[in-house]
């Protein structure tokens, strides 16, 4: 949430620091600005309402030079998006401070600080940082001290960058919750909160820790412990590419990332899969033996936030059915605030895209505490906070996603909670032939998903019907009720359209009343054992005079007719339908989003990567 740049150089940085935005986005994006230290030891700021280019127009018409400057990308939290809230926030004319996070206590400190005769120009916590750094320097030695200071009077999360133009060529960092990750360049040093953000001047990386504080020079970056002790951080090579950040030829990033699943699945599996058995070196973790942990478990906690609880749904039918597990599923935000109940031998499974999400974070930490035997990550974000922080990591091989709606991200997890399925079920009793058959189902997906991306055509006209309605419903029954609620979820995310999903089963127990032809009724429906029941449900809605679209399996016998427009959906095996039935509905929600006219990549109000909670 929020994107954060930095860079000490000998050259003008505005370019860098204002590309860097642009490929960080998708993080926030209702306000941008920068601030740059010129070579008379000035601070030169300029800010924006609206998106990363607005900025760089303005930067254009009045170039900004220097070689030390900070910049941000906001998602706003406290104070609507407004130039004046725009970060970099400002004290005194010397210090200049972006920032990520929320600090809670930051009326406590305003009090304070007005006391001490500052005068608040925005609405945000994060001027808080500015003051309060700008006032202990009048004790403290230096810029390092008075953050090292300043980060003990705050309470929430924060990821800060703070310059202080009487001493230009230096950057304090900050970090407790929020990501932040340092570039070394030759002679020049970056920061940013997300590495993305730097590929076009470095490939070597490190990560802060939490409760890290840096200061970045041209030559040097000396890092301190929240102790305030020296440390070393592993700095390491990128594997990312370098136009991972790049649209290609695809309109948005959504519709490039739809289309890279079948790649994204693929890389998923490699070298994973060895004589039909899952390789559980695919789940290491430091110093521990994943293959014992998951013999050990009897029990599975599944926590994630979003799209990534959908997947955790679907993983729960999965783990119950042929892995003999039991399994729960809980929303983060839900989980980190209750008392919960830790069976004997329970496994914490967290599944992110991001590995940044606080709630789930913040779960992951409970957790430990609360003492589940091991905690596994399933992640597309190596060196994230939840890799770093879980005992075992799965990565997910999407590669970089972009777009604020979860696609390719959604389908690799459910590849790997199936490969962990399978690794689980192999100790509790669960035959090599059905182990064979779902590795054989998994490795048969790209193929398949391909035969999906094929009804791109027919999915976008069946869009156009979609055009003038606020409401929608989403239908599926087992593991495609999950599904459903993915598919509700991107389109309201994308589309604005108002979407409920419900298990089929549950429509007569309410939901039925709202049946109408104006609330399009979406059903997924593979040929699985549950087809006659929910055949009878889609009666149900027929009855009622509601209008149906149905994506259902070739050989499932639907037809279409006035009241409902069927998509054939080709054949595949009933374990990985729901991977291959989330296809049709990430497509229609794009193509419902495009005649709509939204921003389809970065929809109002929200953010790829949600670091605040
Ligand atoms: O990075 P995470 O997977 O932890 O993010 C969780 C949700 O914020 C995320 O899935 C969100 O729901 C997506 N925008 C959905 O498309």
């Amino acid at each position: 949430m929020c994107g954060i740049v930095g860079a000490v150089a000998q050259r003008d940085v505005a370019d860098i620091l204002v590309e860097g935005l642009r490929r960080l986005e998708y993080r926030g994006y209702d306000s941008a600005g920068v601030a740059i230290i010129n070579n008379d030891n000035e601070l030169q700021r300029v800010r924006r309402l609206g998106k990363v280019q607005e900025l760089a127009d303005a930067v254009n018409n009045n170039p900004l030079s220097g070689g030390t400057g900070i910049a941000h990308t906001r998602w706003a939290t406290h104070g609507v998006p407004s130039e004046e809230n725009a970060h970099p926030h400002i004290s005194s004319n010397n210090i200049a401070v972006v920032h990520n996070g929320i600090i809670e206590n930051h009326q406590e400190l305003k009090n304070l600080l007005i006391e001490q005769g500052y005068v608040f120009t925005s609405q945000t916590d994060t001027e808080v940082i500015a003051h309060l750094v700008d006032h202990l320097l009048k004790t403290e030695a230096s810029l390092l001290a008075a953050v090292q200071k300043a980060c003990k009077q705050f309470i929430g999360a924060y990821g800060t960058v703070i310059m202080d133009r009487r001493d230009p060529e230096r950057l304090v960092v900050a970090r407790s919750g929020s990501p932040l990750v340092i570039g070394y360049g030759l002679g020049e040093n970056f920061l940013a909160s997300d590495m993305m953000a730097l590929l076009p001047v470095t490939r070597k990386f490190a990560f802060l820790e939490e409760g890290d504080v840096a200061e970045i020079t041209r030559f040097e970056v000396n890092i301190f412990d929240k102790k305030g002790n020296a440390v070393e951080r592993d700095a390491t090579e990128a594997q990312v590419s370098h136009d991972a950040g790049d649209k290609g030829e695809y309109r948005h990033y959504m519709l490039k990332e739809i289309y890279e699943q079948p790649t994204a699945i693929r890389n998923t599996l490699e070298n994973r899969i060895i004589d039909n058995q899952i390789n559980t070196e695919a789940f290491a973790g430091d110093g521990v033996n994943a293959d014992q942990i998951l013999k050990d478990i009897d029990h599975v906690q599944i926590i994630a936030c979003g799209t990534s609880y959908h997947s955790g749904m679907v993983a729960r039918y999965w783990l119950e059915q042929y892995a003999g597990v039991s399994c729960n599923i809980e929303i983060a935000s839900e989980f980190r605030y209750r008392k919960s109940f830790v069976p004997k031998n329970a496994l914490l499974v967290t599944i992110s895209q991001s590995g940044e999400t606080a709630d789930t974070l913040a779960a992951l930490r409970l957790g430990k505490e609360l003492g589940y035997a091991s905690s596994l990550t399933i992640c597309n974000v190596p060196g994230s906070s939840l890799v770093r922080e879980s005992d075992m990591a799965f990565m997910t091989k999407a590669g970089a996603e972009i777009g604020v709606a979860s696609t390719k991200a959604f389908t690799t997890q459910l590849v790997g909670l199936m490969m962990m399925t399978i690794a689980i079920g192999k100790n509790k009793g669960m035959t090599p032939e059905l182990q064979q058959e779902l590795v054989q189902s998994l490795m048969s997906l790209p193929a398949k998903i391909d035969e999906v991306l094929a009804l791109a055509k027919d999915i976008e006209a069946l869009a156009e019907d979609f055009a003038d309605k606020h409401h929608s419903l989403f239908l599926g029954r087992g593991d495609q009720y999950p599904i459903a609620m993915e598919g509700a979820l991107k389109l309201k995310e994308i589309s604005y359209i108002h979407a409920e999903a419900y298990a089929a089963g549950e429509l007569k127990h309410g939901p039925l009343a709202l049946i109408d032809a104006d609330m399009p009724v979406i059903v997924v429906a593979p040929n699985n054992d549950l087809i006659e029941k929910l055949k009878s449900n889609v009666e149900e809605v027929r009855a009622r005079g509601g209008l149906m679209y149905v994506f259902a399996d070739t050989d499932a016998k639907f037809a279409s007719d006035d009241t409902m427009k069927v998509i054939q959906v080709p054949h595949c095996d009933e374990a990985i339908a729901p991977i291959v039935y989330t296809l049709p509905l990430q497509l229609l929600s794009y193509y419902v989003a495009i005649i709509k006219g939204t921003d389809v990549d970065q929809p109002r109000n929200l953010a790829k990567s949600v670091t605040v909670e």
